[in-house]
């Protein structure tokens, strides 16, 4: 089946840049759904890494279609810089990159309101990454939003921006005592910023229906992961968009019955960054370690993430939230020197046993871990280029995942090179 939808199945940064790129070979269109610059996806080419935060990765391949949809929003200023960094590697984005002009379009009070609300109401942060994504999504919920096609239209965009300021201001100076934005600056600028922008803006919905009658292969590639969801994450520490396989469609405007598969991306143990409930996290030591190995450090905003064992848990949630089909494990490498590995198999909580993941946030902040331990396989899997190859215990531990979350492993990654994919 043509249309394949890619999402994260733990809390973002499970590395979906590298599947993605691997998989997008086989592309004729790659679709970014929701989401805006607060992801980053890592893959590397070679010697070189690319870094990209909002144009799909798809990108890296030079004759598929890269879409960022309507459930997108859009920080112009980082997206043109992020089109210059793109052509500056040789990589042509004329022709093979649209943007949807229903996107919503992140204004510099939505990054400022983002800071001052997580430093102003500390008891609530959230550990954002100060791109002002939930505000611009707050907006578009509040049907106060801008949109890209409202940057070609100087009418519609004075109207707006007005308004949205009027409300903006006052709160900058009631709540935070903070200056105010001037509405002539910031026309001007969108204005500009809707003119360079303009040559790339499409009708998603009708270009991707096009797609799919013609029968074009789609991936659609989900930012963040499944416990950031608005909606099934571990709400209020979450994204405020649909990270989960629904806003594929949600996003772009391709219906439910025109996907056909779903793919969950897993870590072979556990990340998250950012506040929030994190049961298997792991002790000091532990955490420094992989962290070292792993390279956790995040790719928008550098943070260092936090580290666990794998939750089966979690995974297994999201396997249902997403429909999921088949997962991909990633990093399997980093796991490779410890002597024994502990997998979540359940929580405990006020005596009680979970084996499904609770929905009240009180329960997973107080959770105790149920852990089956297995043998590690002590010896670097970098060079091993097929599942049959890998150490018994290596292989062992992957199955005992797949078993636990019931869904079929399809792809495991053993290192950051394109080479280091096993396909199972
Ligand atoms: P926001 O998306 O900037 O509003 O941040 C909300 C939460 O999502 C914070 O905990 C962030 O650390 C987390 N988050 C947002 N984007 C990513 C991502 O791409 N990977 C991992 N965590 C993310």
């Amino acid at each position: 089946m043509p249309t394949t939808v890619l999402v994260g199945a733990q809390w973002g940064d499970e590395g979906k840049g590298k599947i993605i790129d691997v998989l997008a070979k086989d592309a004729d269109y790659v679709v970014r759904y929701q989401g805006g610059n607060n992801a980053g996806h890592t893959v590397v080419v070679g010697s070189e890494e690319i870094i990209l935060h909002l144009i799909p990765s798809g990108i890296l391949h030079k004759e598929k279609i890269c879409v960022i949809g309507n459930g997108v929003v859009i920080d112009p200023e980082a997206l043109l810089k992020e089109m210059a960094y793109v052509e500056k590697k040789g990589i042509s984005i004329n022709g093979n990159l649209l943007i949807s002009e229903q996107a919503h379009v992140i204004f510099p009070y939505h990054k400022i309101l983002d800071k001052l609300r997580e430093e102003h109401f500390r008891k609530t942060k959230i550990g954002t990454t100060g791109r002002g994504i939930g505000p611009c999504y707050t907006d578009k919920f509040a049907r106060m939003g801008i949109r890209m096609a409202d940057l070609l239209n100087r009418r519609v965009l004075k109207e707006k921006l007005e308004t949205n300021l009027e409300e903006k201001n006052a709160i900058f100076r009631k709540v935070f005592r903070h200056p105010e934005f001037s509405f002539a600056d910031l026309y001007a600028r969108y204005l500009r910023y809707g003119r360079k922008i303009k040559p790339f803006l499409c009708d998603c919905t009708a270009v991707l229906n096009q797609a799919v009658a013609a029968g074009k292969r789609i991936l659609f590639e989900g930012a963040q992961g499944t416990f950031l969801d608005i909606d099934h994450g571990t709400y209020p520490f979450v994204t405020s968009s649909n990270a989960t396989a629904g806003g594929a469609c949600v996003g772009s405007g391709v219906g439910p019955t025109r996907i056909g598969t779903v793919i969950g991306v897993v870590k072979a143990y556990t990340t998250r960054v950012g506040e929030g409930p994190f049961p298997t996290e792991f002790p000091p030591r532990l955490m420094d370690e992989v962290r070292r190995r792993g390279k956790e450090f995040g790719a928008t905003t550098g943070r260092p993430r936090r580290c666990g064992w794998f939750d089966a848990v979690l995974v297994r949630q999201a396997a249902a939230v997403n429909g999921l089909d088949s997962i991909a494990v990633t990093k399997l490498d980093v796991l490779d020197h410890l002597q024994t590995l502990k997998i979540c198999v359940a929580y405990k909580y006020r005596g009680r046993r979970y084996e499904q993941f609770p929905a009240d946030l009180d329960a997973l902040w107080n959770a105790k871990p149920v852990y089956e331990e297995m043998p590690g396989w002590m010896q670097s899997t970098a060079a091993v280029r097929s599942f049959d190859d890998l150490p018994p215990n290596a292989r062992r531990y992957l199955r005992r995942l797949e078993e636990l979350v019931r869904t079929r492993m399809q792809i495991v990654s053993i290192g950051s090179e394109r080479n280091q994919t096993l396909f199972l």
